[in-house]
C-alpha cells in the first residue's frame, strides 16, 4: 500500500491528481480526483448507466491503453518507450488505486513542463516543430493508438541538443480501436487523423481561441 497521506500533489489534471512516488521518486502516482467517478457517471448520457466504473476511471482506461497490441509484448529496449512513460501498473494507495509511472523531470528534479507550457513560453518554434514531427513519426511506426493528443498530456525534456516529447496520458480507448487493433489500413488511417488533430488543437491553443475548441475541430 502507498501512503499518500503526507504528499502533495505536483499537479492535477482534469480527472487525477499526480503525486511523486514517496519510495521511488523516478516514478509518479495518479489518483482520480476525490468525487470525480460519481460526477463522470452523474454526467453522462443515460445509455452510460449500465456501464462499469472502468468505463469512467482514467487508471483503468489506461491500464487498457498499455494492453493494447503494440504495446503488450514489447520489451525493456523496445521503440515504444521512446515517447511513452515506462509503466508499473496499479496499486493500491492511501487514497484509492494508484496508477504508477516513470515520471519525468528536468535537470533540477522538477516535474517536467508540458506541451502546452512550453507552447506557451515559446509559440510553435522549430526546435518544438522538430520533436512533434519526430513523435509523429514514431506513432506511425510503431502502431501506438491513442486518444486525441492534447498538448496538457505532453512532456517536453531535452534530450542531447534537442527536444523529446513523451505522451503522459491518452492511451486507451477510443471508438475506432478494436477495429484499428486488427487491421493494418484501418490502423494508419486512425492514427493519421489523431495527428491531423493534434495540428489542428495545436494552433487552436496557439489562436485567439474566437472560435470553440468544440466548433474549431470540425472545420
Ligand atoms: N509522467 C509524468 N511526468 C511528469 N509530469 C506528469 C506525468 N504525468 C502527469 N504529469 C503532470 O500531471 C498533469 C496531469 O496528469 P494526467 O495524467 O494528464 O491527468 P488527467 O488524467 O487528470 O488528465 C499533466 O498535465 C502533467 O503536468
Ligand atoms: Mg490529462
Amino acid at each position: 500500500m502507498i501512503d499518500l497521506s503526507n504528499c502533495k500533489p505536483f499537479a492535477k489534471g482534469g480527472n487525477r491528481n499526480c503525486f511523486r512516488h514517496p519510495d521511488f521518486p523516478d516514478r509518479c502516482v495518479k489518483v482520480m480526483l476525490p468525487g470525480r467517478l460519481a460526477e463522470l457517471r452523474a454526467r453522462a448520457p443515460w445509455y452510460k448507466s449500465l456501464v462499469r466504473d472502468s468505463h469512467f476511471d482514467d487508471n483503468a482506461r489506461e491500464l487498457a491503453g498499455y494492453q493494447q497490441k503494440a504495446l503488450r509484448h514489447a520489451g525493456p529496449d523496445s521503440a515504444v518507450w521512446q515517447h511513452l512513460p515506462r509503466y508499473y501498473g496499479i496499486h493500491e494507495t492511501s487514497l484509492g488505486p494508484g496508477s504508477v509511472s516513470e515520471l519525468f523531470t528536468d535537470q533540477q528534479g522538477t516535474p517536467a513542463p508540458t506541451l502546452e507550457n512550453y507552447l506557451q513560453d515559446h509559440g510553435l518554434d522549430g526546435r518544438i516543430e522538430k520533436a512533434l514531427q519526430q513523435f509523429s513519426d514514431w506513432l506511425r511506426a510503431t502502431g501506438v493508438l491513442t486518444k486525441n493528443l492534447l498538448p496538457h498530456n505532453f512532456v517536453v525534456i531535452p534530450k542531447s541538443g534537442n527536444l523529446s516529447l513523451y505522451l503522459i496520458d491518452g492511451l486507451g480507448s477510443a471508438a475506432a480501436l478494436p477495429l484499428s487493433e486488427h487491421f493494418e489500413v484501418s490502423r494508419q488511417r486512425y492514427i493519421s487523423r489523431r495527428i491531423e488533430r493534434m495540428w489542428k488543437r495545436i494552433h487552436w491553443e496557439l489562436s485567439d481561441r474566437s472560435i470553440p475548441w468544440k466548433i474549431a475541430e470540425k472545420l
